[in-house]
């Protein structure tokens, strides 16, 4: 059994992304207990001999290849199973295969009595949330993708390089699909509590300048997918913040896939909006006052995600 000095969590997937998630877990010194689950076993088995060595200079951890059973009494299952793109191949185009092999993930974990919290990574990741929440009949609010935590990190990075500030104070969101029809909510982004579009003005950055950022961060997938085959040590760092949230019950405000009960008028839905993260998962929807420019742009990405959804689960 878990307590709040002992905690658990299950990884399924021990890929690319799933290791660098199991490896930043591991520097971070967070949960005590950590099972790597895999239809490689001996991959598993091999990465948790090499991830325990590293305790000795990190903290404490329990940590070693396991099956769905071992979800029973854990915290959090993360799920970053699945296939990658593909040079020249979108998010969506991996719905059909991914849903087969979510499926026959969350029924085994279901089956073995885990109560605790989701969190989904594999893509299209909003349409995943949405078939971990139907697959297993859990409450929407214990049920959390990575949504656009991935994009605002690389759309801060990005604001931070051209206003010359830390990225972790430039406040401001990717919105909507984690995938092409993503936006940035400039309208409502800010330094230190001044609105970038006025900081923008004052460094003579124009309408186009932030255009284009948020062109280039939409597109960031392809360019490192390009060069180096897969991204994932950006998105294994915002897989343990949202796992540090839920175990050290935060109440963070991150850019998480939350499920929407009709904030921006949209239900029935799972997108990255800024959410409150903590123990119980989703604890509420930041809902941003966006522009109706903006307002436009989140009902076309969820457009986007409910028609591909519908088709995939159909
Ligand atoms: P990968 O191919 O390196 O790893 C996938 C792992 O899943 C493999 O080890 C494979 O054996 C395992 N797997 C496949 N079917 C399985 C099953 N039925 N049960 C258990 N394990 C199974 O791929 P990578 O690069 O780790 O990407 C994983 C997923 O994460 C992809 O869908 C990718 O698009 C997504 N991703 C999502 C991001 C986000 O921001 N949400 C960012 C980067 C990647
Ligand atoms: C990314 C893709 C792989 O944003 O989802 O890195």
């Amino acid at each position: 059994m878990t307590t709040k000095n002992h905690q658990k969590v299950v990884l399924v997937g021990d890929g690319a992304v799933g290791s660098s998630y199991a490896y930043s877990m591991m520097n971070q010194g967070i949960a005590e207990e950590f099972v790597i689950v895999d239809v490689i076993k001996e991959r598993t088995e091999g990465d948790a001999l090499d991830l325990e060595d590293a305790q000795v200079f990190t903290a404490p951890k329990k940590v070693y290849s396991g099956d769905y059973s071992d979800a029973k009494d854990a915290d959090v299952v993360v799920i970053t199973a699945g296939a990658p793109q593909k040079p020249g191949e979108t998010r969506l185009d991996l719905v059909n295969k991914n849903l087969k092999i979510l499926s026959s993930i969350v029924k085994p974990i279901v089956d073995s009595g885990f109560d605790g919290i989701f969190v989904v990574a594999a893509n299209p990741v909003d349409i995943l949330t949405y078939a971990t929440w139907k697959f297993s009949g859990f409450p929407k609010e214990k049920v959390i993708g990575s949504g656009t935590s991935l994009d605002t990190a690389r759309l801060r990075v990005a604001l931070a390089k051209k206003i010359d500030v830390d990225p972790r104070d430039v406040n401001a969101y990717i919105m909507g699909e984690h995938g092409d029809s993503e936006f940035a909510a400039f309208d409502e982004a800010s330094v230190a509590g001044k609105p970038l579009k006025t900081i923008a003005k004052e460094k003579g950055i124009s309408d186009d300048d932030l255009a284009k950022i948020e062109d280039d961060t939409r597109n960031k997938a392809y360019e490192i997918i390009n060069r180096k085959g897969a991204t994932f040590y950006g998105v294994a760092t915002c897989l343990m913040r949202i796992t540090r949230a839920i175990l050290r019950d935060e109440n963070a405000v991150l850019p998480i896939g939350a499920a929407l009960n009709g904030e921006y008028g949209l239900n029935d839905i799972f997108i990255g909006t800024p959410a409150i993260v903590n123990a119980s998962g989703l604890a509420g929807v930041v809902e941003l006052p966006l522009s109706a420019k903006e307002k436009d742009l989140m009902a076309k990405s969820a457009e986007t995600l409910k028609k591909v959804t519908a088709d995939g689960l159909a």
